[in-house]
């Protein structure tokens, strides 16, 4: 099963919870996993998008919001159909009174919008809680790795469950 983590990163700590993301869902199961900053050189890889079953969408917390360059690619690229697969987000601040759920809400709010299932594991698989998808204050990152790697593993099951 392909699975995407993309993300807009500008100082790196977004893309380093990606990884920690990459992680649990290997823990959890052989995936086709492919990492992708949209602002990144490199353009996404639409193709490996397409075919991915699940995307999980990570951004840094914005002005209490997503980025506008994650924003704007919601608005603006057609050529990735998000409708049907599944969805989770994730997000860094520089500030836990920043709007990190602020954030994630509204990237989620932005997937069912395209017509995505979404996942976050909430609070209802106990310990560590996730509510509305893993986040960060980026000073505290390392620290908060389990909390990323445990919803890459949850994640992971959940497509199992779906798709395999
Ligand atoms: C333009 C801009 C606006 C930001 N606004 C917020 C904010 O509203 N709340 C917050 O907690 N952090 C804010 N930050 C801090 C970033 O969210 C934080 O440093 C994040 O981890 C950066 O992620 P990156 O390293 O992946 O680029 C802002 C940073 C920038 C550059």
């Amino acid at each position: 099963m392909k699975i995407a983590i993309v993300y807009f990163s500008q100082s790196g700590n977004t893309e380093k919870a990606a990884g920690f993301i990459k992680e649990g869902l290997l823990g959890a199961g052989e995936f086709d996993i492919k990492l992708m900053n949209i602002s990144g050189e490199t353009s996404l890889d639409t193709g490996f998008l397409n075919e991915c079953a699940a995307v999980i969408i990570g951004t840094p917390v914005y002005m209490a919001d997503m980025a506008w360059q994650l924003k704007k690619w919601f608005d603006t690229d057609h050529s990735v159909k998000l409708a049907g697969k599944l969805g989770g987000a994730f997000a860094t601040a520089g500030f836990v009174q920043g709007g990190m759920d602020t954030a994630v809400a509204n990237v989620l709010h932005h997937m069912l919008v395209k017509g995505m299932l979404v996942y976050s594991s909430g609070t209802a698989s106990g310990m560590p809680f996730l509510h509305l998808g893993p986040v960060a204050v980026a000073a505290e990152l390392d620290n908060s790795r389990e909390l990323f790697v445990t919803f890459g593993k949850r994640f992971a099951d959940k497509a199992k469950e779906l798709f395999d």
